[in-house]
């Protein structure tokens, strides 16, 4: 008897939230409803044949969970479902999937290219990390499409970026920097967790790849770190899998059975978060105290006709700019009583970062003031509670100001 079956019917035939609910399930002998936690280092073998099957790839079963894991292949297989991605790979952490994403496809001698505007690790991979092996790496305006053009090489092997970027909301043209990139055969990667795998589809768009940090709306809860990197089955094979491997950023079956699970009520949780964000942007956006309110879902963003035609909604982040800067932003933080002050965000629980102290205080004044980080901006992650309780505390908070 095999030690799993699968579900008789297609989940591809399934729509999205049916999909998110059943896909990828592996039911062990005892018919659980709830997927199973297999919270096992390896496998054992009924033979040595069989051993040996596994590992020339005859017999299709677990081997050990640095490769492979069944509460963690049904985590990938699910995902890969939500994005329509051929192929999925889970890792400890997002940044471990951006590494491995990025690292994977490279060797000394090749270039890459990214948008300025990204999250501070990420930027350390760009900017420090891959040179240190012999990476070129060019960083450019990811808003102005000439500069991606005049950035390429013949040995530009890959781009990435994110968008909306993190902290300011700003929305990149995923479909026009992707033809630029194929135009000399390199490929280009989209993290897209500002926008979720809800919002927005980088790989319709035309990316090669898509990375999360499933620590943040994935999970929803703020419990477990996750990563996950998309692609085809060709880009995983080629790029990912080996490279994972061997490396071993692997994600624990634990959090992939929490992640799973997180998966089944994605959809709810981001529609909530992002109609409350909504009413929150459209909130400050009337305060006098408040200079610029940043969400592409209003039309006062600069790229909001973009949005409009590249993303399902405005986001689940609202980022702002305080009168009085630093001090005065500070003092309206230091006031919410019911929005945390945090600098993660997608969690059921509303939480507000200072980006130039806190997520973005390792870039100079220079680099903040070019990636529009002044010192009164704050980022709101917004949650799941009632939006009338949200502005209540954005009230005592402006009222501190
Ligand atoms: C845009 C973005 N990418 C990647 C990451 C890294 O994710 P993790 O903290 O799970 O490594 C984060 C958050 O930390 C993020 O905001």
């Amino acid at each position: 008897m095999s030690a799993y079956d699968r579900p008789a019917i297609d989940a591809k035939t399934l729509r999205p939230r049916t999909r998110l609910v059943h896909g990828g399930v592996l039911r062990s002998p005892f018919g659980e409803t709830s997927e199973a936690l297999f919270l096992t280092q390896g496998f054992v073998y009924n033979s040595a044949e069989v051993a040996e099957g596994r590992f020339t790839g005859e017999d299709e079963g677990f081997q050990y969970s640095r490769f492979g894991n069944p509460t963690v292949a049904m985590f990938e297989e699910r995902v890969a479902l939500l994005e329509g991605a051929e192929a999925a790979r889970a890792t400890a952490t997002g940044m471990a999937a951006v590494t491995g994403a990025l690292m994977g496809q490279v060797k000394a001698g090749d270039h890459i290219v990214a948008s300025s505007a990204l999250f501070g690790s990420c930027l350390y991979i760009v900017q420090d990390l891959l040179p240190r092996f012999g990476v070129e790496s060019t960083l450019v305006d990811g808003f102005d499409l000439t500069q991606w053009k005049a950035a390429l090489r013949p040995n530009t092997k890959t781009a990435f970026l994110e968008s909306p970027t993190n902290p300011g909301l700003g929305v990149l043209d995923i479909a026009a920097i992707a033809e630029i990139v194929h135009s000399v055969g390199a490929t280009l990667v989209v993290d897209n967790v500002f926008a979720t795998p809800m919002l927005q589809r980088p790989l319709e768009l035309g990316a090669d790849c898509v990375v999360y940090s499933a620590t943040k709306h994935i999970d929803g809860q703020g419990r477990c770190l996750g990563g996950v990197i998309l692609g085809s089955q060709v880009f995983i094979e080629t790029h990912v899998h080996n490279f994972l491997r061997q490396t071993g950023p692997a994600m624990s079956p634990f959090n992939a059975w929490v992640l799973l699970k997180g998966l089944e009520t994605l959809p709810l949780r981001v529609a909530q978060q992002q109609a409350n964000a909504e009413k929150v942007a459209d909130f400050l956006a009337g305060e006098k105290n408040i200079v610029r309110v940043y969400y592409p879902g209003r039309k006062d963003h600069p790229q909001h006709e973009l949005a409009q035609r590249q993303m399902k909604g405005g986001s689940t982040m609202v980022a702002f700019d305080v009168a009085g800067g630093k001090a005065e932003a500070f003092r309206m933080a230091n006031a919410f009583e019911v929005i945390k002050i945090s600098n993660n965000l997608g969690d059921a629980k509303s939480l507000v970062t200072h980006p130039a102290t806190t997520t973005h205080q390792r870039l100079s004044e220079e680099a903040r003031a070019a990636a529009g980080i002044g010192p009164g901006m704050l980022r709101l992650s917004v949650g799941l509670e009632d939006v009338e309780d949200l502005i209540d505390d954005l009230r005592r908070g402006l009222a501190a100001v």
